[in-house]
C-alpha cells in the first residue's frame, strides 16, 4: 500500500503567491546573494577551480571539504558524522522513512514546519505537542512530551530556533528534552536550521547532535545563510549506524549533491563568520523596526517576541479573520503573509518574517493596509 502524504498546505499556500507578489513579509529564509557576490569572495585561483570543475556525480555523504567545512559550525562533529542532502526537506523525508515502520510512533512539536510532522503521519501514528502562551512567551511544557511517550515511540521531531514562532527553549530546558529521550531509546531529529541567527547571541543552543549519540540534527544552507537555491541540506549525528542507514536510503532519492552547489556552498562556508555576521545584522536591524510597529499597535495585535531565527507568530485581535485579510493584503497592496490555517490552526496567528532587505518597505504597505482597514 502506498503512504498516503497529507497535501502540503504551507508549500501550496505559498507556490502561486511567492513569486507573483511584491514583497514576501513571511519568507523563512534569508536574502540571499547571488553567484557573483560568492565569486567576490574567491581568488584568482579558486575562481579558475570552480570554472574546471566537472559537472559529474559526486560522493553521497557530500564532498570532503564540504562535509569538513560543516563540521566546522559545530564542536564535537567531524567530517565523517555528516550527511548532505538535497535541502533540509530531503533530511526530513528520508529520517521519517528510514527510521519509522507503521507498528511505531513519532511526537512532533506544533505548529511545525509541516514535514516534520506530515511524513511521520504517512508512516504511523503520531502524537503533537502544542508550544504554549504563558505569560505572553512561548513556551514548551517538557511534562507534556513525556506524558506523550509511549512503549513504540521511536522519533521526536524538534525545531529551535523554531519556525514560526522563533522560540528558543533554554539550554536546560533543551538538555531535559534530549535526557528524556535517552531515557526512552527515543531518536531525537532536531531541525536546526536556524541556528546561528538568534536575537541574542547567548540564546544559541549546542546542535543536539553534539549533546546526545541517538540525536540527528538538521542544517541547511537556505535559512541562516541565505543560499536556498544551492539546495545543500545535511545531517549531523555521533552514531554512524544512523548516518549509514539514511546513506543507504539517499540512493533512492537524490543520489548525491550538485557538484557546483556543493563546491559554492564549501566556498561560502569557509567565510561563515562574514555571512552569519551580515545576515545577523540584517535581522536585528529589520527585527527592531518590525518590533517598534507591533509594539505600538496592541489593539490589533498581540506581539510574542521571538528568540532566534527570522519569523514571528504574533495574534491578530481585530475585526475579521485573518486568512481573508491576508488575502486582502496581497491583492492591495501585494504583500505575502502567513495565516495560521496552513498550520492546521485557527486563533488568529500568521506569520511574519524580517530576513529579507525589503522588510522595511513590506511592514510599510503592511502598516498602510490596517491604518487603511481601521477606518473602514
Ligand atoms: C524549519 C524548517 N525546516 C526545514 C525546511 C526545509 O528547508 P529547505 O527548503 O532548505 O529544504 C524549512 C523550510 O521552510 C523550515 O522552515
Amino acid at each position: 500500500m502506498p503512504h498516503h502524504l497529507d497535501s502540503f498546505r504551507l508549500e501550496e499556500y505559498l507556490a502561486p503567491r511567492e513569486f507573483a507578489a511584491q514583497y514576501m513579509f513571511c519568507a523563512s529564509d534569508l536574502e540571499s546573494r547571488t553567484i557573483q557576490q560568492v565569486l567576490d569572495l574567491l581568488s584568482p585561483k579558486e575562481k579558475e577551480l570552480f570554472l574546471n570543475l566537472p559537472l559529474s556525480y559526486t560522493h553521497t555523504q557530500g564532498d570532503i571539504q564540504l562535509r569538513q567545512q560543516i563540521a566546522s559550525l559545530y564542536r564535537k562533529i567531524h567530517a565523517d558524522n555528516v550527511l548532505c542532502f538535497a535541502g533540509a526537506e530531503e533530511a526530513i523525508y528520508a529520517t521519517a522513512r528510514v527510521f519509522l515502520k507503521s507498528q511505531d510512533h513519532a511526537i512532533a512539536i506544533t505548529p511545525c514546519y509541516q514535514s516534520l510532522k506530515s511524513v511521520a503521519k504517512s508512516i504511523c501514528s503520531i502524537s503533537t505537542v502544542d508550544l504554549e502562551l504563558i505569560h505572553g512567551e512561548w513556551a514548551l511544557n517538557v511534562d507534556r512530551i513525556a506524558q506523550q511517550i509511549r512503549p513504540n515511540t521511536r522519533v521526536l521531531f524538534l525545531n529551535f530556533p523554531h519556525n514560526p514562532t522563533g522560540f528558543v527553549p533554554s539550554s536546560e530546558v533543551f538538555q531535559s528534552i534530549m535526557d528524556l529521550a535517552q531515557a526512552h531509546g527515543i531518536i531525537v531529529f532536531s531541525d536546526e536550521v536556524y541556528r546561528g541567527i538568534e536575537l541574542n547571541p547567548q540564546d544559541q543552543l549546542p546542535s543536539a547532535s553534539e549533546l546526545y549519540s541517538e540525536a540527528i540534527s538538521l542544517g541547511v544552507m537556505s535559512k541562516s545563510f541565505g543560499f536556498a537555491g544551492l539546495r545543500i541540506g545535511w545531517v549531523t549525528s555521533q552514531n554512524p549506524e544512523l548516518l549509514s542507514k539514511l546513506s543507504k536510503f539517499k540512493h533512492y532519492l537524490s543520489i548525491c549533491n550538485s557538484a557546483p552547489s556543493e563546491w559554492l556552498a564549501t566556498a561560502i562556508l569557509r567565510n561563515s563568520d562574514i555571512v552569519l555576521r551580515e545576515n545577523n545584522r540584517l535581522v536585528k536591524e529589520n527585527y527592531k523596526i518590525v518590533k517598534n510597529y507591533f509594539k505600538t499597535q496592541p489593539h490589533l495585535f498581540q506581539w510574542i517576541e521571538p528568540k532566534g531565527g527570522c519569523t514571528a507568530y504574533p495574534k491578530y485581535l481585530g475585526a475579521g479573520n485573518i486568512q481573508s485579510i491576508a488575502e486582502q493584503l496581497l491583492q492591495n497592496k501585494g504583500v505575502v503573509i502567513l495565516p495560521d490555517w496552513v498550520y492546521e490552526q485557527n486563533n488568529q496567528h500568521f506569520r511574519i518574517s524580517f530576513g529579507r532587505k525589503n522588510c522595511p518597505e513590506a511592514l510599510k504597505h503592511f502598516s498602510d493596509f490596517f491604518s487603511e482597514y481601521k477606518t473602514r
